[in-house]
């Protein structure tokens, strides 16, 4: 029997060391933190997820601005805006919500952000501290630096002689994940859909994160026993004996057959999920920290 991690309570205890370090940095330097965010369209997902990170934002005592762009707007409206909110000295982030509607590109757009309000960490000057392991001056992706934490949580600070493997490679989670595991000395590998015998691959895990969208796709058996499973998958599935035509989310791992082998295990909801508004919370007051000349509170 696995104990389920609580990414309810981590997070928690993310924004409460936010709140008072936003407090701390208005009182000794009268900086108030503001964070600007920004979508384009009108995708549902999106928007419930910009709600909350809005709301969240406030809730931290930032300054918090959300601008909802029409789906038409054009790639020059949007770097337009971005430069507006670069040229803002209250904003201290930005992020622009993804994915945007199909006839934007997004990676322009993405690194016309400074990369000192890029609180996504997509800026290649942000994914290149990480990626040459800097971790202290730059901003680093939420979900993968939330998912670290629960892994320190379980597993101490030092992961020397454990063996991650990350499934996904992709440069918002899986990339960064592998970097963050590596810069506390995991063995680690990046597993992705071409990978052969996956399953062989993550039983050697003793620390293994699944972030490949495909719902309970991780058996119980492909799990070492005891590992610590870090589950980052939102699938939202058909769910049938709730009633006729009813949904619930599930992760990239089947909680069923897993939850009995490992030594930890992250539920979906309410595990990796709260973490990463934590951590854009975290980023944007150590952004704030930084502009100000002060050095930042660690998380
Ligand atoms: N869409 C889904 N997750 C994210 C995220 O972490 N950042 C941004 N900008 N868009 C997202």
């Amino acid at each position: 029997m696995a104990s389920v991690i609580n990414g309810t309570e981590a997070a928690a205890a993310v924004i409460e060391k936010v709140k008072s370090s936003a407090q701390a940095l208005e009182a000794e330097a009268g900086v108030v933190t503001g964070l600007a965010v920004v979508i384009v369209g009108t995708d549902p997902a999106s928007q419930a997820y910009v709600g909350s990170k809005s709301k969240m934002a406030k809730d931290c005592g930032f300054k918090s601005v959300q601008h909802s762009l029409p789906e038409e707007t054009t790639q020059q409206e949007l770097l337009a805006l971005v430069a507006q909110l670069n040229a803002d000295t209250s904003i201290h982030g930005i992020l622009v919500q993804l994915p945007l509607p199909k006839h934007l590109d997004s990676e322009p757009v993405i690194q016309s952000i400074l990369p000192e309000k890029d609180v996504d960490g997509l800026h290649v000057v942000n994914a290149g501290k990480l990626a040459t392991g800097d971790i202290d001056t730059g901003l680093i992706s939420c979900t993968p630096a939330g998912a670290l934490i629960l892994v320190r949580n379980v597993r101490g600070e030092d992961l020397s002689g454990l063996s991650a493997v990350v499934i996904g490679r992709s440069n918002l989670f899986g990339k960064p994940m592998g970097q963050l595991l590596l810069s506390r000395n995991a063995t680690v590998t990046m597993a992705h859909s071409r990978t052969k015998d996956l399953a062989k691959v993550c039983a050697g895990a003793d620390i293994l994160v699944a972030a490949v969208g495909r719902p309970e796709m991780v058996k119980g058996d492909w799990v070492k026993p005891g590992a610590t499973v870090i589950d980052v998958g939102i699938n939202r599935v058909a769910a049938p004996e709730k009633g006729e035509g009813k949904h619930k989310l599930v992760g990239d791992c089947d909680f069923a057959s897993c939850e009995p082998v490992a030594g930890a295990i992250t539920p979906v909801p309410k595990g990796v999920g709260p973490m990463t508004i934590a951590m854009l919370m975290a980023n944007t007051v150590i952004a704030a920290y930084r502009k100000a000349g002060k050095t930042a509170p660690k998380f």
